[in-house]
């Protein structure tokens, strides 16, 4: 049997729900029961009634999904699929933050561990940070972690004063301004869409047209009629897009913007997830219990 069919029945069997994230290699997206962006696949997870959930994602996406839905085994096929922002930030570190302005509220992207999480008030992820940050009651001070270049978008945004950690992703951070200037002067006239998570993506602001979450992107790209657009994120994206709409051209800012953490789970990997239950996601109920309240104000923003 071939590895598609492998996976296929192995899921079948075990009657799992495989979810994967819109940056995963493209054979593992064919698979998915569902691709998308953080957001909509911590709703996927949230709402499953499969015993077993596989996330072709990375591990602070897994760990969301075990604390949204504790009673599935929630699977990471890979255990190097982590997140270099997520380690930006301990709960220790965050502790300390919150020691020196007292009464503040923390909000914390997605992208940490669910440590982190624990110590948050509200989560938010790159489609729906504005609107979390709007639900914060005026006048109350804010702490934003762990990405710089998201929050400071946030803040231009939402007009609110935010003391941002600085933090970035390490993948997202290398695309500079330059690098957006260079794209344009080589594609006159296509319309740029950036991930919040870029450097260039605030610094070059007036350069972007749209600055967009993973799925975001993907809509942008299933509707457009416009030849050609550029697109500065992680590469993976670009399967999706080039899929569901192969009359547009979507060139890459950098095509080397390939987050490694990402590309650690292959389809091999999934088929022995579900082979030999590998490798099971746990939080700790304490902090599990401590985290849920903020990822619950995350899915229903
Ligand atoms: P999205 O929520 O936009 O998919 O972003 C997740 C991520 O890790 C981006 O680097
Ligand atoms: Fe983390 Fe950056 Fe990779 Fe997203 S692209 S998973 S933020 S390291």
């Amino acid at each position: 049997m071939s590895l598609e069919g492998e996976v296929l029945r192995l899921k079948d069997e075990r009657s799992a729900v495989l979810l994967a994230h819109n940056y995963q290699r493209p054979e593992v997206q064919d698979l998915a029961d569902y691709v998308g962006d953080s957001l909509f696949l911590s709703r996927k997870a949230r709402e499953s009634d499969r015993p077993v959930i596989v996330f072709a994602g990375v591990r602070f996406m897994a760990e969301t999904a075990k604390i949204l839905n504790p009673t599935r085994t929630v699977l990471l096929p890979d255990l190097k699929a982590g997140c270099g922002l997520a380690d930006s930030i301990t709960a220790d570190q965050l502790r300390a933050w919150k020691t020196d302005h007292p009464g503040a509220v923390v909000v914390a992207y997605i992208n940490t561990s669910a440590d982190v999480k624990a110590e948050a008030d509200y989560c938010c992820t790159s489609s729906n940070a504005i609107k979390v940050v709007e639900q914060v009651p005026a006048g109350k001070e804010i702490l934003f972690l762990p990405d710089m270049f998201l929050g400071d978008y946030v803040r231009k945004r939402t007009g609110r004063a935010m003391h941002l950690w600085v933090g970035d992703c390490p993948v997202h951070a290398k695309l500079r301004p330059e690098d957006l200037e260079r794209a344009r002067s080589e594609h006159p006239g296509a319309p740029v869409i950036a991930h919040p998570e870029c450097g260039c993506a605030t610094q070059a602001l007036p350069h972007v047209d749209r600055v967009l979450s993973t799925d975001g992107m993907v809509r942008y790209a299933e509707e457009t009629r416009v030849p050609e657009v550029l697109v500065a994120t992680e590469v993976g994206i670009l399967h999706r897009m080039r899929k569901l709409n192969p009359v547009t051209q979507f060139d890459p800012i950098d095509a080397g913007a390939i987050c490694p953490y990402m590309k650690e789970i292959s389809l091999e990997d999934v088929r022995d997830s579900l082979r030999f239950n590998q490798y099971s996601i746990d939080v700790p109920a304490d902090v599990a219990d401590r985290a849920r309240l903020a990822l619950e104000r995350m899915v229903a923003a």
